[in-house]
């Protein structure tokens, strides 16, 4: 199994402070930077483009950055976010006429590439494109919104995904694929959410909206670990 990675969401950030508080939360502790692109179209919400991601980079900010798109279509935006110093971009399968030329692009413009699943989506495309997918992302709530309650039934969906993911990489020497899970994660949650296969974690309200970032990225770890 793959080191577990924290993933703050910046959507609960103090947006009027990005840089300052991705700062504070990389030094408290946080592995990678999770970045929600939403369009207003794919999702009932509007967020933050390539420019902002750019402003980050040069604010000084050098962990990993996860672009998650909830954008239709996908591939302009994914070529300008390459160019803006993305280290991860997911996209939502369904937002893409073709998804192994969109992930194939990803990888082209030298960045990660990966599908994010919604509750009610089927990963029934996952396994003809796993050679190209460096992270599985599964939505355990439905995109559009932070602060919404973990749906149960992602646990199930996590342990086929991860079942996937090991059959491949067995056969696959070298290859890494990251099980990420999104929404509603929290340190009472976490053990269970890891339990059934996820290495990275999402959180948004969780760590933003703790008085203490440090205290609760320990807690979480901790309870990975337990
Ligand atoms: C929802 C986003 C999530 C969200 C998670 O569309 O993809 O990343 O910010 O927020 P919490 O952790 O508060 O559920
Ligand atoms: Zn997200």
């Amino acid at each position: 199994r793959l080191a577990p990675l924290i993933a703050p969401s910046i959507l609960s950030a103090n947006l009027a402070r990005l840089g300052d508080d991705v700062e504070r939360v990389l030094a408290a502790g946080a592995d990678i930077v999770h970045f929600d692109v939403m369009d207003n179209h794919y999702v009932p919400n509007l967020t933050f483009g390539p420019a902002i991601c750019e402003a980050l980079r040069k604010h000084g900010i050098t962990a990993p950055i996860d672009v998650h798109l909830m954008v239709e279509p996908v591939d302009a935006l994914a070529a300008l976010f390459a160019k803006a110093g993305a280290s991860y971009i997911t996209f939502h399968p369904e937002a893409t006429r073709h998804i192994d030329r969109s992930l194939q692009a990803i990888r082209d413009a030298g960045c990660k590439a990966g599908l994010v699943f919604n509750p009610a989506t089927p990963l029934d495309c996952l396994k003809y494109v796993m050679d190209k997918v460096d992270m599985v992302l599964l939505m355990s709530v439905n995109p559009g919104f932070g602060g919404q309650s973990f749906i149960p039934a992602s646990l199930d969906k996590l342990r086929e995904a991860r079942a996937l993911i090991d059959a491949y990489t067995a056969s696959h020497a070298g290859r890494e694929i990251r099980l990420e899970i999104d929404g509603g994660v929290k340190v009472d949650n976490i053990r269970e959410i890891a339990a059934a296969g996820a290495d990275t974690f999402v959180a948004g309200s969780a760590i933003f909206g703790a008085t203490d970032y440090a205290a609760t990225i320990a807690a979480m770890r901790a309870e990975i670990a337990r």
